[in-house]
């Protein structure tokens, strides 16, 4: 017989299981989401749905009875496809067999620190920064080692010195998010170049998160239309694991449709380690991955250019005189520091009750945070004109 629940206790529970943190966003989150007429910017996602072409790949795939299990890499058509995107985007030809499809970008985030880092291990992470990575490290027993960006006027950069400075004896892995969730900041080649180099030498790996590749808002920053890649400047054999996800590009958050790149010699490690946690992704929402790719270039476009529009509207809160904030060079944040706040949590929710307006407090994004907001901008004009100006008009009231 079971025993009842009240009689379990916490200590019986692995540390690691335990000591998980509770997402800061959440708890803002849960203080207004029923609140009528507020304006969400706290969760990272636009405010459209998913393209119909989209989803009628996957009602058609059900109705024609693709409801089994499949393939733990991902179908091979998907796999192809994703072959095809990577070719055209990097200018380079990428292999069928370097994709792995996951429930979104988290479970391949997952999937690669499985790979690379466990108990005694340390993983350097730029901050403030998303913080699942943290998250799911010390969950899987590592720890995790901040990396401070410096932020000045021109924006936020990594001291490549102040990165290599921070490799020790247990470190075996550096995440780079680039562009950055909540900062922005984008990494240019000479950085990645810098921070491989940083890895050679001492035997590290690369989780290279790009998933906000696509959103840059100005050519300086990507040339090429998209931002600089560890594509750009690695070789074959670099130790590089990227995640990606169908989630921001896409409008496809609660579709859980992402995916692993790594060397084709990872393919059995993968597909292990795929069956031991999710054994595979379901085929209808595979189809309907392969329809954003093939066909899903205009709908993205149209994201963008919302985006940028979205950008220059949130910039306005710099006329307050209460935030400093440096145009993001990529991703669809703001990240405003608020001057003389140091308790960013309290005021997002007052923002929440006051000004009817979601925001995630920076406090969620670990070191470097606290004093910020961040304000998702993928979303339309007016909703984020009539944000900024009741965030504009409750600031001075609430921070004097
Ligand atoms: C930097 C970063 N990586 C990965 C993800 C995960 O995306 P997904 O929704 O596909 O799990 C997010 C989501 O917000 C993110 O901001």
């Amino acid at each position: 017989m079971n025993a009842p629940s009240s009689t379990l206790s916490l200590p019986a529970l692995r540390p690691e299981a335990e000591g998980a943190p509770s997402s800061g966003i959440v708890d803002v989150a849960n203080a207004g989401r029923e609140r009528p007429g507020l304006i969400p910017l706290w969760v990272g996602e636009g405010d459209l749905p998913t393209p119909a072409f989209i989803c009628e790949a996957a009602t058609r795939s059900l109705a024609e009875g693709e409801t089994f299990y499949t393939y733990q890499r991902g179908i091979p058509e998907l796999r192809e496809s994703l072959a095809r995107y990577h070719t055209k985007l990097y200018g380079q030809p990428s292999d069928p067999e370097r994709f792995f499809v996951t429930i979104g970008g988290m479970h391949a985030a997952q999937i690669a620190i499985r790979m690379v880092a466990g108990s005694g291990d340390e993983a350097l992470i730029p901050t403030p920064a998303w913080p699942n990575f943290a998250g799911a490290l010390e969950v899987a027993g590592a720890r995790t080692v901040g990396v401070p960006l410096t932020l000045d006027e021109r924006g936020w950069s990594l001291d490549l010195d102040r990165l290599a400075d921070a490799v020790g004896p247990r470190t075996k892995v550096i995440v780079i998010n680039s562009p950055a969730n909540p900062t922005g900041w984008t990494a240019s080649k000479a950085d990645l170049r810098g921070i491989l180099d940083i890895a050679r030498r001492h035997g590290l790996w690369i989780i290279a998160d790009e998933i906000y590749g696509r959103f840059i808002y100005d050519p300086e920053t990507g040339p090429e239309g998209r931002a600089p890649s560890f594509r750009d400047v690695a070789e074959g054999d670099d130790r590089i694991l990227y995640i990606q996800t169908f989630s921001k590009n896409w409008s496809m958050t609660g579709w859980r449709l992402g995916w692993l790149e790594a060397s084709p010699a990872f393919g059995q490690i993968i597909e292990n380690l795929v069956q031991y946690s999710t054994s595979g992704v379901p085929v209808p929402s595979q189809r309907a991955g392969i329809a954003a790719l093939e066909h899903g270039e205009s709908f993205l476009a149209d994201q963008i250019a919302r985006a940028a529009a979205g950008r220059t509207i949130v910039r306005r809160l710099v006329a307050t005189g209460h935030v400093d904030l440096p145009a993001p060079a990529g991703a669809f944040y703001a990240f405003p520091k608020i001057k003389g706040v140091s308790d960013s949590k309290a005021l997002a929710i007052r923002l929440v009750h006051e000004a009817g307006v979601g925001v995630a407090p920076g406090s969620a994004f670990g070191p470097g945070g606290e004093g910020a907001l961040r304000l998702c901008f993928a979303r339309k004009a007016s909703d984020l004109e009539e944000a900024v100006r009741r965030i504009a008009e409750a600031l001075p009231r609430i921070i004097g």
